[in-house]
């Protein structure tokens, strides 16, 4: 390799890096010929770090962080610290408000004014984002579009207290890293899994702590829920019934998941007990938002480290009456065929950091 193409692609290699509660996923890609490439990738559990199990939530001092954060660069040998990094969406609050027809360039001051009436907290103590949400992606003729737009617009807005973001930083660089910007995840796991255009989903993320969904319409978020019940409750619930270690839980469920058979009748039970409430609240969102805007959500897309368990996808093929369609986020990278597999079945732990990594790259450009 000349020393030229060397350095070409460590200049243009950037990182996506996600700290969820139990786990750290991250995901290098570089960008050629237009297309981004896999460079490598990693992942972490966290629980270890604070005297937890694996697969557990667990919320560590920042020096533990670091030392997590160091520890995956390192085993996942990544060449840059160029990266984009994820919020979690507890570290947020998201609301919808509706404002009057003014021009692009007001919408902003109207905005923070209107802001004021939502955020708990001083606007100086956070970070204000805002975007407005597209009414229709057509109209008849610009009459149309005109009388719409005079009926006021739809602004989503979101606020992070500027400590979270003050403590995030810190961490980043002390383990070494240079963050190109703070989102949070739901907009890293839209870019990740939509494309504009594809009409109402609902992504449905179950992570370790909780299960979020978030409806999207157009590639615009329309609304999030977060459910208290992550993969976690299933494990704790586990080894309580059974009366078995956390770790060995884990494994039971991560080994069999809903595909024990015979022999296994109590986890199934168990898991899908579980599995049922969150279904129910995803169901309950969904039918809520179909009512309120009279839109038919087309489908529901499965991802976060939850949804690998065995025989996910089949029970949420019968709990919805609607098409399910599980994470796939790796066909936005190029990597190498003989991955093809693997990627396929862990796809949903990586949408986060491929999402953040895929908006550093075109932000290099
Ligand atoms: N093969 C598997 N079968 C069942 N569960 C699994 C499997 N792999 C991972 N999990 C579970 O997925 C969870 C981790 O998922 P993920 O990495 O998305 O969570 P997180 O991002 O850390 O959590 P959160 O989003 O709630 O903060 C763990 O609870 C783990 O037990
Ligand atoms: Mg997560």
């Amino acid at each position: 390799m000349s020393f030229f193409s060397r350095f070409f692609k460590k200049e243009t290699s950037v990182l996506g890096i996600d700290i969820g509660s139990s786990a750290i996923k991250l995901v290098q890609i570089r960008k050629k010929r237009g297309r981004a490439v896999l460079q490598t990738y990693g992942e972490l559990a966290l629980g270890p770090y604070g005297g937890l199990e694996i697969g557990r939530s667990v919320a560590l001092p920042p020096e533990k962080l670091v030392e997590a954060l160091k520890d995956i660069l390192r085993e996942s040998k990544t060449t840059t610290v160029n990266c984009g990094t994820a919020l979690p969406l507890s570290a947020s609050l998201i609301t919808f408000i509706t404002i009057p027809p003014v021009p692009d360039k007001q919408v902003g001051d109207i905005v923070s004014i209107e802001a004021r009436k939502y955020i708990p907290v001083p606007l100086s103590e956070v970070l204000l984002d805002y975007s407005i949400i597209p009414k229709e992606e057509s109209y008849a003729s610009e009459d149309e579009k005109a009388k719409a737009e005079k009926l006021g617009r739809d602004v989503l807005v979101v606020a992070i207290h500027n400590d979270f973001i003050n403590q995030y930083q810190s961490v980043m660089m002390s383990g070494g890293l240079q963050p190109g910007f703070y989102e949070i995840e739901i907009f890293s796991s839209i870019r990740a899994l939509t494309d504009q255009g594809v009409g109402t989903s609902m992504i449905f993320d179950m992570g370790s702590r909780s299960t979020k969904l978030y409806i999207i319409e157009h590639g615009a978020l329309r609304s999030s829920h977060i459910v208290s019940k992550g993969s976690q409750d299933i494990t704790l619930a586990l080894s309580k019934a059974l009366s078995i270690t956390v770790a060995e839980a884990e494994s039971m469920k991560r080994n069999y998941g809903l595909k024990g058979g015979p022999e296994y009748k109590e986890l199934t039970e168990i898991i899908t007990v579980n599995l049922d409430y969150i279904f129910y609240e995803a169901n309950s969102a969904l039918l809520a938002y179909q009512k309120k805007y009279a839109k038919n959500v087309s489908r529901i897309i499965l991802t976060g480290g939850g949804v690998q368990l065995k025989g996910f996808t089949d029970l949420a093929k019968i709990s919805f009456q609607t098409e399910i369609k599980y994470a796939d986020p790796f066909t936005r990278l190029e990597a190498p065929a003989i991955l093809a597999d693997e990627f396929s079945h862990i796809g949903p732990e990586f949408t986060v950091a491929i999402g953040a990594a895929l908006r550093r790259l075109s932000e290099i450009e």
